[in-house]
């Protein structure tokens, strides 16, 4: 008989902005389910981002990488903020989530964007474009244009000023991603749209190259290719065509964020980077420093995403089913938070939301 694992340890790292309010929320949920489950959950918090960058000098310090490393699953906030814009590029908050990203190998981002039915009218599109919707962006996260060589601002040989990026991806790299969106796509409907700009950038019609080669591989899988203009406008037009979105770091980035709105908010979001060894667990929002510290943030993104830590990272299935559920209760009972309110809801602030939720986990068995 095999033995379950009961003891964790998770990293939380709550950032900046909003983050450590949402990460509060879900950390409430987070220990309901370790009750429930009979589990051990150690948790070990360190600072990251703007965070990290006034407790050290560094928004990713050694410390905070070193308990991501020990760790079963890193749940994080959001980074950024005002008060950090005018460092240097390379001491800014975000350059923390994009250290981690690549620190730990996290190729594989997904997000998936399922609309609850109590939200269907919360969308900006219309019921009948968004009801039923389900679909999942699984974004390259540790190479292309964020990450390429030579980057920088210098001078040209005209003497010119001048900025520049690179976007590059290796055959290994757009295989590993392929293969992951391939594998999901077999445990969902089967079908997967590789997003790109063959028609200009040479390393995306490289990527469509690789994604239909690795295809053969998969002949039960449904294969369409896609520009990244005609997407952007498609997930508006007609979102439930969509089944897994597979796509480069950048156009994920903000595919993302147009699929998000699709099921009422970004504060909806939540998503996974995996990698080989390790994974991290965030919203897909950012840290929002307009509505910090004001009860205003949606914690549900947050929330969502300890569901996929348990699915993914502690190999549980339960939990994120159990949240989901809860989720879609207390939606179901016309409370809202800020970023979803309409005529004839109640609105509820971020600790509300969370203890709402937590209270429907806690009558569930
Ligand atoms: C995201 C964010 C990050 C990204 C930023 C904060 C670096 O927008 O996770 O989508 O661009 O990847
Ligand atoms: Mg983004």
């Amino acid at each position: 008989m095999q033995i379950m694992k009961t003891e964790f340890n998770i990293a939380v790292f709550p950032g900046d902005g909003i983050g450590p309010e949402v990460v509060a929320e879900a950390i409430k949920i987070l220990k309901i389910i370790e009750s429930k489950l009979g589990l051990k959950i150690t948790l070990n918090e360190a600072p990251v981002g703007g965070a990290g960058y006034e407790a050290t000098g560094h928004p990713l310090p050694d410390a905070t990488l070193d308990i991501a490393k020990k760790a079963d699953g890193v749940l994080l906030g959001a980074v950024g903020g005002p008060k950090w814009e005018t460092i240097d590029f390379s001491l800014r908050p975000e350059r923390a989530l994009l250290g981690l990203r690549s620190s730990l190998g996290l190729y594989a981002n997904l997000r998936p964007a399922r609309i609850f039915p109590a939200l269907v009218d919360a969308s900006t599109l219309k019921r009948e474009v968004v009801e039923g919707l389900d679909l999942l962006v699984v974004r390259e996260l540790t190479g292309g244009i964020y990450f390429g060589e030579p980057r920088g601002v210098g001078t040209n040989d005209k003497g010119e000023r001048h900025g520049f990026n690179t976007l590059v991806y290796s055959e290994p790299e757009i295989k590993r991603i392929a293969k992951i969106a391939f594998d999901v796509a077999r445990k969902r409907n089967s079908k997967v749209c590789s997003v790109d700009k063959a028609n200009v950038l040479e390393a995306t019609g490289f990527w469509r190259e690789v994604v239909t080669g690795l295809h053969s591989q998969y002949s039960d899988i449904e294969l369409s290719h896609m520009y990244v203009d005609n997407c952007a406008m498609q997930l508006v037009r007609n979102p439930k065509q969509f089944d897994v979105i597979l796509t480069t770091n950048m156009f994920g980035d903000i595919l993302s964020d147009e699929a998000s709105m699709l099921t009422g908010s970004i504060g909806m979001l939540p998503s996974a980077s995996l990698g080989e060894k390790y994974a991290m667990y965030e919203p897909i929002h950012g840290s929002a420093p307009d509505i910090a510290g004001k009860e205003l943030a949606n914690p549900l993104a947050t929330i969502l995403s300890v569901g996929m830590l348990f699915k993914y990272s502690l190999e549980k299935e339960e939990p994120n089913v159990w949240i989901e559920k809860a989720v879609e209760k207390v939606l179901g009972q016309g409370v809202r938070t800020a970023d979803l309110m309409s005529d004839g809801m109640k609105q509820v602030g971020t600790k509300e939301m969370g203890d709402l939720v937590a209270a429907e986990l806690e009558k569930m068995n």
